[in-house]
């Protein structure tokens, strides 16, 4: 028996061009990023001023909380989701507090997807959506956006479902190209599910993050949607707090008692100082969101004029929320993962090779935003001195 044998799940999925990038930057030294998708921001001082008291003050902030998540967090986001999404749950049945919205999407995904199941993928699409529907053996079906403004194309997204259509994953607004998709186009597909008997999970981790107008609609605040649609959401992005895993999940209670034994399996609860640090973010000023936003808001505008500033070597669709923009680049017919590893090597910037996000990636990069002004400034000065070299 061959004992280095890897399961068939696992030899199918891959580690993400955005988590590799940084590794190879790495052995390289002195590299600056357009790479992975992590706001330059410090957890905000309340919410540690939180947390030390919780650990210092109260035995129970070490150990494990209910595997649910400790109900003041659920009752805060049943809260929050009301008034800014307008989205009733129950916050016994139906919200899950889960380590990282990445825990929430892959318990969702393998309590919804069986083995052969299509899923709908708008393409480009978060590269973790497509590994985590590989784990689930299902198949990823890439339904492409459109190309002139990365918008939903729920006709082209009808035309793909078959009978073995199971589900559909978005993500509004889209890492990775920073679209929001226009309410219009989330309820005919919200439809569509409804029509055809198909879950959404809908992935709201960029929710808080839109530059150009109000947020998109939520798919649950839908009159008849909820029983259609798992959403997934985060405190990573919104509240500066990527490294303290925690977000969360809604369901309608017939998922709920499902995913719940994906929940308990894998991970047992979220950690308890995360989950303190959630409320803290729920409960505390909401300035500290705001700030963030104007500021990576004027990230986006530098990001532009810059992208701009090298002329006809790329082209992009300006982004309208999250802190990504995926540009078309001109200057070479070689594959993107050729060009971000020569990008990497001859300018020493970090990006992310737009085919880990599918097929409808290739010929372009994901360029994050999340990095503060001298880092966007500095790594757009290499890039143009490379292009020039
Ligand atoms: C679209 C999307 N969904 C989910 C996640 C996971 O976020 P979390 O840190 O909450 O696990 C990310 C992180 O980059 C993301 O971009």
């Amino acid at each position: 028996m061959n004992q280095k044998r890897v399961s068939r799940r696992v030899s199918r999925i891959e580690i993400s061009a955005t988590k590799e990038m940084p590794i190879l930057a790495d052995r390289i030294g002195g590299c600056v990023s357009l790479g992975q998708g992590i706001p330059s921001f410090a957890t905000p001082p309340h919410i540690i001023e939180a947390v030390c008291a919780a650990l210092r003050d109260d035995p129970r902030a070490g150990k494990y909380s209910l595997q649910t998540g400790m109900p003041e967090l659920r009752s805060a986001i049943a809260s929050h989701l009301l008034a800014a999404k307008a989205v009733e749950r129950d916050p016994e049945k139906e919200i899950l507090v889960t380590v990282g919205g990445m825990e929430a999407l892959l318990a969702a995904i393998l309590t919804v997807v069986e083995r052969g199941d299509e899923v709908l993928l708008p393409s480009p699409t978060y590269a973790s959506h497509i590994e985590q529907v590989l784990l689930a053996e299902g198949v990823p079906v890439f339904v492409p956006l459109r190309k002139e403004d990365w918008g939903l194309d729920v006709d082209a997204m009808e035309r793909a479902i078959t009978p073995g259509t199971r589900a559909i994953v978005v993500c509004n607004p889209s890492n990775p190209t920073g679209a929001v998709f226009a309410d219009r186009e989330m309820r005919a597909m919200g439809d569509l599910a409804r029509r055809h008997g198909l879950v959404i999970i809908s992935d709201e981790t960029y929710d808080a993050l839109v530059f150009d107008g109000p947020p998109p609609v939520s798919l649950e605040s839908v009159a008849g949607m909820k029983e259609h649609v798992i959403t997934v959401g985060s405190f990573s992005k919104k509240y500066a707090l990527t490294g303290w895993r925690v977000g969360w999940l809604t369901a309608s209670p017939v998922w709920m008692e499902q995913i719940m034994k994906v929940h308990d399996a894998s991970a047992i609860c979220a950690p308890t100082p995360a989950q303190i640090a959630a409320l803290a973010a729920l409960r505390g000023p909401s300035s500290c969101v705001e700030e963030m936003r104007q500021a990576l808001r004027r990230r986006r505008d530098l990001c532009c004029e810059r992208l701009d500033a090298l002329g006809d070597a790329f082209s992009y669709v300006r982004p309208g929320g999250a802190f990504y923009v995926m540009p078309r680049y001109h200057f070479s017919i070689a594959p993107s993962r050729q060009v971000a590893l020569d990008i990497l090597h001859g300018a020493r910037v970090i990006t992310v090779p737009g085919s880990n996000y599918g097929a409808q990636g290739e010929g372009h990069l994901r360029l994050s935003f999340g990095g503060d002004e001298d880092e966007i400034n500095q790594a757009f000065d290499r890039i143009g001195s490379w292009l020039k070299s």
